[in-house]
């Protein structure tokens, strides 16, 4: 691997772990106002000293991230489709060179695996991994698989497997069931989704579980910043992955930083409507 792709993915999986915790606010280049990130600014800034990555569009980079912010930047670089529409009819929307601008540190896009367009998906991610090996930067494949298909071992397993075989540099992939079979059966790094909004005893649980099981961190989004006190939430999440703290440690480091006031993000809607609305996200 070439040293420019090296050193961009040391500064996402940090080397004195060997983990990583990314924060994952790219959720409205086809959902539009995600409940929890309509002012994206107000929700990201206090999470942002937080994360060892934050995966975003060029859009949000833009409009509401500081310049002077330490994370570094996992650029989606796929779009066109939207909720109301076929999600995986998607390609390519920004070039590397515009990535190089912005000074990011991966690019990803999804492929989707038994979709309508899979061969699109996947013919975009190799145009990113050869341009990517041209300029140095590595890509993050996300999977996702057709909508009848379970989110199992089985068909995610074959998704990260076939990122994997097309160069990606690393996975994102959802955690499920065996997820150790998937993760024996992936030759680059793999890093977990938080999925839908879940109580945070249940999301710590995911994260310790999918850290044992193989992966190497966790790409979260709702979770974090669907959560009460999302500040809390993303250090606690950390807790696990980079200290190899237990589900029942890491729950009590977040009630006691939430209950000492860790900044809440954005006006918040009342946690039923919250959960009722993150339940319905076409990822779920
Ligand atoms: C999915 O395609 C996007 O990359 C999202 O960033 C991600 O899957 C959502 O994260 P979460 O499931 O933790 O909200």
């Amino acid at each position: 691997m070439d040293w420019g792709i090296k050193n961009r993915i040391s500064r996402i999986i940090k080397p004195k772990t060997g983990k990583t915790v990314m924060l994952a606010v790219d959720h409205g280049y086809f959902l539009g106002p995600t409940t929890g990130l309509e002012d994206a600014r107000a929700t990201v800034a206090p999470l942002a000293p937080y994360a060892d990555a934050i995966m975003l569009t060029r859009g949000i980079l833009r409009n509401c991230a500081d310049p002077s912010w330490n994370a570094p930047i996992v650029l989606r670089v796929s779009g066109g489709a939207s909720i109301l529409t076929e999600l995986s009819n998607e390609t390519i929307t920004v070039t590397m060179e515009e990535a190089l601008r912005l000074n990011a540190s991966a690019v990803t896009n999804s492929i989707f695996i038994g979709a309508p367009h899979e061969k699109e998906s996947l013919v975009g991610l190799s145009h990113l991994v050869n341009e990517g090996a041209r300029y140095g930067m590595p890509v993050l494949a996300v999977t996702a698989v057709g909508k009848d298909m379970k989110r199992d071992a089985r068909y995610l397993g074959l998704a990260c497997r076939i990122a994997a075989e097309m160069g990606a540099h690393f996975v994102k992939t959802y955690y499920c069931e065996d997820f150790e079979e998937i993760a024996k059966s992936c030759p680059v790094p793999l890093i977990v989704a938080g999925g839908k909004k879940t109580p945070e005893l249940e999301a710590l649980a995911l994260t310790y579980q999918a850290i044992q099981k193989g992966a190497v961190g966790v790409d979260m989004g709702r979770n974090i910043f669907q959560s009460e006190h999302p500040a809390a939430m993303i250090r606690a999440v950390a807790s696990v992955v980079h200290e190899k703290k237990s589900v029942n440690e890491a729950y009590a480091l977040y009630k006691h930083l939430a209950g000492n006031g860790q900044p809440k993000t954005a006006k918040r809607q009342d946690p039923a409507k919250r959960a009722e609305k993150s339940a319905s996200s076409p990822w779920d």
